[in-house]
């Protein structure tokens, strides 16, 4: 039996213990949370047998082999990184760390003690993203031409919507293009092969001072009728960003929590000289081929119409959805199976680990540079 401990239980965490709860061979035996009100109720509502009081508890406990680390951006770093001193292997969620410094040191970190990594880009394990990201990267839709897409949600509309997110000694440097452009920009690079190399940004704070609950308000919790407080908004939930990839083709993307009647709507679309493939969240078991001279495709999501290297994930017969819960599930499978097996499953594309979260963190660092500088910027190593 492998055994987790998973550190934050607000809204990821118990996603996280929910996947891992259906994966056969692994179980959560602990959870801790600075609330521990929070962390009972979670032990109690998936069965998980010790609630630790700290963190560092559950690092210090060796029968624990992995660290599930579901905390706010602020703590990636140094959780993640005192977890891998203890020898324990990690599944961090995005963003990486706070910062492209803070990153580079976990990627190399656990390069150097052996750790097994994940990160937590789970929109990449939607079935038919898979199938796009083969499809495209064999050449299906012929040399990338042009990338773009959005990313809308709405549950910071209202000024008394809050989050840690909108704190910069929370979030870091950024709130949304860290937050919804880490995964936007890791699907781009996913399906694409190829990378972001240059980026122009656009931030703007739409709301500049919001009511802050004086209580905690976990993720997507509605908060209007708590006590608050007024205070100034210093990092943006708006991001508009134009970019060039590897081969030279432009792209752009576009974001915000703002947008009202958007859930968690992204979407993307890769057009090349031979044809298109476009994938939106709202529709996700479907993937689109658009065609010049023939009629457009819509493939669904099936086992029986995916590559063989991407039709595992797809656990149901046709017509019969997965979800979000499931994309989550087919990423942490992969996790799993490094370290049952010792060796990295074999799909035909790399899964997400710290090497993927420092990618994307080069991006957001040229993304802020970009931003503040009002120029195009490079996407460079430190
Ligand atoms: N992959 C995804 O699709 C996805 C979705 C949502 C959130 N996230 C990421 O997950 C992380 C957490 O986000 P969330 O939405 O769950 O936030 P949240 O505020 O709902 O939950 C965070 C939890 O961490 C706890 N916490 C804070 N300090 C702690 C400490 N020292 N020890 C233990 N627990 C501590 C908080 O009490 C809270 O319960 C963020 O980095 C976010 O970017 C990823």
């Amino acid at each position: 039996m492998i055994n987790v401990g998973v550190i934050g239980t607000g809204y990821i965490g118990p996603v996280h213990i929910e996947a891992l709860n259906r994966i056969s061979g692994v179980k959560v035996k602990a959870v801790t949370d600075v609330n521990p009100e929070l962390a009972r109720k979670t032990a109690e509502n998936y069965n998980v047998e010790h609630v630790y009081n700290d963190y560092t508890e559950i690092l210090r406990d060796p029968s624990i082999d992995v660290i599930h680390n579901c905390t706010p951006n602020r703590l990636h770093y140094s959780i993640t990184k005192e977890a891998i001193k203890y020898e324990k292997h990690v599944l961090s969620e995005k963003p990486l760390a706070m910062t492209l410094s803070e990153a580079e040191e976990l990627a190399e970190l656990a390069e150097k003690k052996g750790i097994v990594t994940g990160i937590d880009f789970c929109y990449r394990y939607y079935p038919v993203v898979q199938e796009m990201a083969v499809r495209v990267r064999r050449g299906d839709a012929g040399k990338v031409r042009m990338v773009s897409g959005t990313y809308f949600q709405d549950w910071l509309f209202f000024p008394t919507d809050y989050t840690w997110r909108l704190e910069k000694s929370e979030s870091g440097e950024s709130n949304i293009a860290a937050d919804l452009g880490s995964h936007w920009f890791d699907l781009i690079q996913f399906v694409t092969g190829l990378k972001v190399v240059e980026v122009m940004a656009d931030f703007a704070t739409l709301i500049p001072v919001r009511k802050k609950p004086t209580r905690q308000v976990i993720a997507f919790e509605e908060a209007k009728e708590a006590e608050t407080v007024d205070v100034k908004i210093e990092i943006e939930e708006y991001a508009a960003v134009l970019f060039r990839l590897s081969n030279g083709a432009p792209g752009s993307f576009t974001t915000c929590q703002a947008c009202a009647g958007r859930k968690s709507d992204t979407e993307f679309q890769i057009y090349g000289d031979q044809c298109s493939f476009a994938w939106n969240h709202s529709k996700s078991t479907e993937l689109w081929i658009g065609h010049r001279e023939k009629p457009n495709e819509t493939l669904i999501e099936s086992p029986t119409a995916l590559d063989s290297s991407t039709a595992a994930y797809a656990t149901l017969p046709g017509g019969h959805p997965l979800g979000y819960h499931d994309a989550v599930l087919n990423l942490f499978k992969d996790f799993y199976q490094v370290l049952k097996n010792g060796k990295e499953p074999a799909t035909n594309i790399a899964r997400p680990t710290f090497s993927a979260g420092y990618e994307e963190m080069k991006i957001l660092n040229a993304l802020v540079e970009s931003h503040k500088t009002r120029r195009w910027v490079q996407v460079k190593n430190l």
